[in-house]
């Protein structure tokens, strides 16, 4: 039979995402209204451990929808990385009478989740990153935003770049994957897109692509150059010297990671925070909640961390077809 659960506990955990915060309020409300108490924890696992704990209510998430970041805070906790660690979380979380808990982060995330849940206290991630680089997911709350943000700050790199008929390298987070790097590389136009998974360090295919094109009469040259490869910097000054065209490296940043959620990410994080609370409140544990084929659904932690998620090669062959 089913655990019966009377509390949960909430925690953001790993890089922040826009729309945390409506997948937080979700998970609050929708647990409150299927009666059961809810329990906010403060900066991710270090929270925990600190028992920076505090009973929440509806109205606690009020006004938070629209606001980037997240309103518990969060953190990279090293100590729940230890079974000593997860131990000490398991007693506090007792201690508080949390039954259940709902961990809102990466795969980082999960595998502290999944910790929890092999000590008897039933978990349920939600996949919070602006990577997209979670494999049993099309979709993780921030990637939304975070693509919209970076498109918009490189079509105002791309004005610049064309009246000064420059080169510009502009770096995309992602950590080691290229989902942020390939989509703003389709919705930019940009004429080269270098991704983790793909790019084979033929600095010279570049090269030669800048004077194809400057022959062309292409005023500008955007390079989408992904995190995971990085080292913008250097590159730009290599491809300067090689093809005399002035190159410039904007590295785009934490702005990334801020702002606003878009209605995608405050609308898919609202549904997969409920749904978090629905299944949590079933006795589910061990879970993670996605997006696949076109729906809300969940798959086993353990399973989820198993998948593997590569870049669409059609989508990568189109990438390249539509820059050239
Ligand atoms: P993300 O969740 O975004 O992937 P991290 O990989 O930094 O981010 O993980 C976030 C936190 O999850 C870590 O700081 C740590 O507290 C916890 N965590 C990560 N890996 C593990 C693990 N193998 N076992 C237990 N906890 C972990
Ligand atoms: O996972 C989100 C992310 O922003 C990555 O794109 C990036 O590599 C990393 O977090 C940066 O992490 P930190 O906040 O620890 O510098």
């Amino acid at each position: 039979m089913a655990k019966e659960i009377k509390t949960i506990g909430v925690l953001t955990s790993g890089g922040d995402a826009p729309g945390m915060n409506a997948a937080i309020r979700a998970v609050v409300r929708k647990a409150i209204h299927n009666g059961v108490k809810v329990k906010g924890i403060k900066k991710g696992y270090q929270g925990l451990l600190n028992e920076e704990i505090f009973d929440m209510q509806p109205h606690d998430v009020s006004d938070t929808i629209q606001h980037g970041g997240t309103i518990l805070g969060t953190a990279r906790c090293m100590e729940f990385m230890t079974e000593e660690g997860q131990l000490k979380g398991v007693e506090i979380c007792k201690k508080h009478k949390i039954d259940g808990l709902v961990v809102i982060g990466g795969d980082g995330s999960y595998r502290g989740a999944m910790a929890l849940s092999k000590h008897g206290i039933n978990t349920i991630g939600i996949p919070g990153t602006i990577d997209l680089d979670i494999a049993c997911t099309e979709y993780t709350i921030g990637f939304d935003t975070a693509v919209n943000t970076a498109m918009e700050a490189i079509d105002k790199v791309r004005d610049t770049s064309s009246s000064h008929e420059r080169c510009s390298i502009i770096e995309v987070m992602g950590r080691n994957a290229g989902h942020i790097a390939l989509w703003c590389g389709i919705a930019n136009g940009a004429e080269d897109i270098l991704l983790p998974e793909k790019y084979d360090y033929n600095e010279q295919a570049i090269i030669n692509n800048i004077i194809t094109n400057r022959k062309k009469g292409k005023k500008h040259h955007i390079i989408i150059n992904a995190e995971g490869i990085g080292h913008s910097t250097s590159m730009a000054r290599r491809i300067e010297a090689a093809t005399g065209v002035e190159t410039r490296a904007t590295i785009l940043g934490y702005m990334q990671r801020g702002g606003s959620p878009t209605c995608k990410d405050r609308y898919y994080a609202s549904i997969m925070g409920a749904y978090a609370a629905d299944i949590l409140c079933q006795g589910k544990t061990n879970r993670v909640v996605a997006y696949k084929h076109g729906e809300f659904t969940d798959f086993d932690i353990e399973e989820a961390l198993a998948m593997e998620k590569s870049i669409n090669e059609y989508q990568y062959e189109i990438s390249k077809a539509l820059s050239r």
